[in-house]
């Protein structure tokens, strides 16, 4: 489902020294696959797909259902992280992207900063609408969505009623531990679990991100199909992800490539990009190692970063999403007075237009010494975005392991935690 092609990086790099890097992505696939790497205990992601039960799907159509019910029309989803982007990411691809769907509540999403104004307009929001939550934290004490909960809970007991509160929240948490499966259990909430063995940036294929893209209105089955597929086809062989694990890395140690561009010419993918960013940039970025990633939507950026890109450090390259249909179709219309000299185009797609864009913008940047990859799905659906999960899950457990690091732990965000407990004055710090 997902086609991988890295020609546009021919010119750089020497075939038999790529053949060195494929055999060494070979064997951290192996080591994946065989659960016998750093953090292995982490990896529960890898047979997810297909751990799916029906009872699982129903019993999240139920929360939707219920809500249906309940004639709720704003579900605020709380969380941070890999407990947010997942979800966020999902419904900006599926979504329309000025339109909100009729048959499904509106879904926004908080918990994820610490903006005074955006509670103060959350709650705004939350005031004139029929509200329910979903709070999502795995360890159950990260702070930002602890106290977004706070402010959230509050609204809804006020609102509704305290013993009536419950109907409306959902929590996701860890099945044993931590302040918010205390709270779930004391309130009654309805809960959900993010199992033991899957960390936060790969648990978009459990309730954290499948509740929500169901509250959405999206086909999460067909979701979980997409993935499973995808699963099915890089654990029996299909070497794609190890090609491009392979490839990234020996951009990064041997031609100094530091920057991954993550590109799409698809404004809906640019959540897709905030998701692969915080997948890759936790899961390598350690030990003073890592690639830097970070995303781009075209041809936006080309009249922003396009100019760094094309002429700028020689640190980059870019790995393009291509979407190779698009769902609708417009045409440029023939204008009488063609002042803007643009009736060569009349009759032709604008996806057309979007296309020589991205042909001319590959040749230029690898002229311009930017290597350039591709991975390409045949159109924005949900079968497509579970198979782009499960595809970057994959990869970047195999790529971590080349590098030699852990990917599945994150020392490092504790840093500014330990520092701004310190400053708020919490007890012990
Ligand atoms: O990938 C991760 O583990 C992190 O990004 C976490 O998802 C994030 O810090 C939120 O953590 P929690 O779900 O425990 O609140």
């Amino acid at each position: 489902m997902i086609k991988f092609n890295y020609s546009g990086c021919d010119s750089f790099v020497d075939r038999a020294l790529l053949k060195e890097y494929e055999i060494k992505a070979q064997n951290s696939r192996a080591i994946l696959l065989r659960g016998a790497g750093a953090g292995s205990e982490f990896t529960g992601w890898k047979s997810l797909p297909a751990e799916i039960s029906e009872d699982d799907f129903q019993n999240i159509e139920t929360v939707r259902d219920q809500w249906k019910t309940l004639g709720v029309n704003l579900v605020i989803v709380i969380g941070i992280g890999g407990s947010y982007l997942g979800a966020k990411c999902a419904l900006e691809a599926l979504g329309h992207s000025f339109l909100q769907r009729t048959d499904a509540p509106r879904v926004v999403f908080a918990g994820n900063c610490l903006c005074e104004e955006y509670h103060a307009q959350l709650l705004d929001l939350a005031q004139q609408s029929n509200v329910a939550c979903i709070v999502i934290s795995k360890s159950g004490t990260t702070t930002e969505p602890a106290v977004a909960f706070r402010l959230v809970k509050k609204f809804i007991e006020d609102k509704y009623g305290r013993d009536r509160a419950a109907e409306r929240i959902v929590a996701i948490t860890d099945a044993h531990k931590g302040a918010l499966k205390t709270l779930a259990g004391k309130e009654g909430y309805c809960s959900f679990v993010v199992p033991d063995n899957v960390g936060g940036r790969f648990s978009v294929l459990t309730p954290v991100g499948l509740l929500p893209i169901a509250v959405a209105g999206y086909d999460i089955r067909a979701l979980v199909r997409g993935a499973a597929s995808e699963m099915e086809a890089l654990v029996n062989g299909d070497d794609s992800a190890l090609r491009y694990a392979a490839m990234r890395n020996c951009l990064y140690s041997e031609l100094g490539k530091k920057v991954e561009i993550l590109v799409s010419f698809n404004p809906r993918m640019q959540y897709l990009g905030e998701w692969w960013k915080q997948l890759f940039g936790e899961s390598e970025g350690k030990d003073g190692k890592g690639i830097f990633p970070a995303s781009l939507t075209y041809t936006t950026d080309l009249h922003s970063m396009g100019q760094y890109i094309q002429d700028g450090e020689r640190i980059l390259f870019e790995t393009v999403l291509c979407v190779e249909k698009a769902l609708r179709e417009v045409r440029i219309c023939e204008d009488e007075l063609d002042l803007d000299q643009l009736n060569y185009l009349a009759g032709k797609r604008v996806g057309h237009c979007n296309e020589m864009a991205r042909l001319g913008t590959a040749k230029a940047h690898i002229d311009g010494g930017v290597p350039q990859m591709e991975i390409c799905i045949e159109q924005i659906d949900e079968a497509n975005l579970g198979a782009l999960f499960f595809f970057f899950e994959f990869a970047c457990g195999v790529s971590a392991y080349m590098l030699g690091v852990n990917p599945f732990n994150q020392p490092g965000v504790e840093a500014y935690k330990k520092n701004m407990f310190a400053l708020l004055e919490k007890p012990g710090y």
